[in-house]
């Protein structure tokens, strides 16, 4: 039975109350009656998740907050509209293998979550853009405008938002299917390894791994003479950056069985670290809303910033509903999150703690491109796990950037990718991101950090 409790937004709440409130990283729309159209045409559209999934969610998330479970969440910086089927159906089967790698070695129940399907919004750190002489609005995303240097490329398009529905459609419809079917099923990990991988150093450790969960299920299936239907598929919920509000707005719809507002754009949302203002508008949309949500805690965020966010996202402290996501950067993690560790268990708060590596830990390399080092990330993972261990909190989660491609974005790892190889497949429309034998490193890394906790 679902529970049906209706909840009461504050009553000035709606899913248009944020335009009352002080916004950051908006795009400036020329037409007015487009953008109209754009936002009722959503409206009328279907809802792209529904409002049972997300509860279903957010009781998993109160598990991971009990220590019970942990959170991977993981997927592109910048979704785009034209990533073809491949690199699509490559990083789901990526994904599903993290997912393997650390419920079998890391000994936990993993609550999956794709940075995808939906996550085409990007905030950017200048609203514009200046090359040879010639100034042009920023790229911000697909959803909003287009990457090429063009005056036209550049002017943001309120029917864009219209593709990346439907793109998101297609996407969660994909993906729905491969982790219900063939990829979900654990009789087929072999499958999931992807074929440019096949000699790669780290698919050693993962072959082994194959041959552990096989010999694990014919053991269970000759005791019991059966196999449970758990093994056959698996749930991969979706989220993005909540971000676009003109996009969040209309996807907002009234639950029938509770009556409660969901945004059902996405499972699962969580606001950056630029627009976590407390008085701001993406706060106060977030605040409505009943679907389980996130924010970014990077260098800046103050002790009472930090109190006053959770205090106005999650009022009744309901287990599951706020998932803090830490980006700190190296070599910053005891100082920075220390005190919010001390806040968490003098309030008493339930909270899901996530450590994101990528985003604190970006520099530019020699060769000029943007990056990020394999040992940085792993080496902000490692110090997430000792101070939220040393403070008696559960280290719940990774929030990781990640292509099933073998790209050179990241320096590093076994894949051995150095400043040099950089350019031979650096093709990330933002941030860069780990490859794929890069990510199951990391995997194979965290498992081990979580097998500690016995
Ligand atoms: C992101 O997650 O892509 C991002 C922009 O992160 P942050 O808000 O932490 O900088
Ligand atoms: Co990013």
């Amino acid at each position: 039975m679902e529970n049906t409790a209706r909840k009461t937004p504050p009553q000035s709440w709606s899913p248009s109350s944020w335009r009352n409130f002080p916004i950051k990283q908006v795009p400036e729309y020329e037409d007015n009656d487009i953008l109209k159209n754009a936002r009722t045409q959503l409206r009328r559209n279907p809802p792209l998740v529904g409002a049972p999934e997300v509860r279903r969610l957010k009781k998993e998330l109160a598990a991971v907050s009990r220590g019970e479970s942990f959170l991977f969440q993981g997927g592109d910086c910048a979704e785009n509209f034209h990533a073809d089927v491949d690199e699509i159906h490559n990083l789901i089967r990526l994904f599903i293998q993290i997912a393997v790698i650390l419920t079998f070695k890391g000994n936990k129940r993993i609550t999956k979550i794709g940075r995808m399907a939906g996550q085409f919004a990007k905030p950017r750190s200048s609203d514009t853009e200046t090359r040879d002489g010639v100034t042009l609005p920023s790229y911000r995303g697909d959803i909003i405008n287009e990457e090429d240097f063009t005056p036209e490329s550049r002017q943001p398009n309120p029917d864009r938002m219209l593709r990346a529905y439907n793109r998101s459609a297609a996407k969660l419809n994909f993906v729905r299917h491969l982790a219900a079917g063939g990829y979900g099923d654990l009789n087929n990990v072999e499958f999931l390894l992807l074929d440019f991988l096949k000699n790669a150093p780290v698919t050693e450790e993962y072959e082994n791994l194959v041959k552990e969960i096989s010999a694990a299920i014919k053991f269970v299936t000759s005791v019991s003479g059966t196999t449970t239907e758990q093994i056959r598929s698996t749930e991969i919920y979706t989220s993005h950056e909540c971000l676009l509000l003109e996009y969040e707005e209309p996807m907002t719809r009234i639950d029938s069985i509770t009556g409660n507002y969901y945004d059902l754009s996405a499972h699962f949302l969580w606001i950056g670290d630029r627009t976590r203002d407390p008085d701001g508008a993406h706060v106060e949309f977030l605040s409505g809303v009943e679907n389980p949500i996130a924010f970014k805690c990077g260098p800046s965020l103050t002790e009472d910033d930090f109190k006053r966010l959770i205090t106005k996202l999650n009022p009744d402290n309901e287990a599951g509903r706020i998932t803090l996501i830490s980006r700190q950067g190296i070599g910053n993690v005891e100082k920075n999150l220390t005190p919010f560790t001390r806040i968490v268990k003098e309030e008493g708060y339930n909270v899901v703690w996530c450590c994101d590596p990528m985003h604190g830990n970006i520099e530019k390399s020699a060769s000029g491109y943007k990056t990020r080092r394999f040992d940085n990330i792993m080496g902000e993972i490692q110090e997430f796990f000792k101070v939220c261990r040393g403070n008696e909190i559960y280290p719940g989660g990774i929030h990781l950037e990640m292509t099933g491609l073998d790209v050179t974005e990241c320096i590093g790892g076994l894949a051995d990718v150095s400043d040099e190889k950089l350019k031979e497949n650096y093709s990330t429309l933002c941030d860069p991101r780990l490859n794929a034998a890069q990510a199951m490193q990391v995997a194979f890394e965290v498992s081990k950090l979580l097998a500690e906790d016995v």
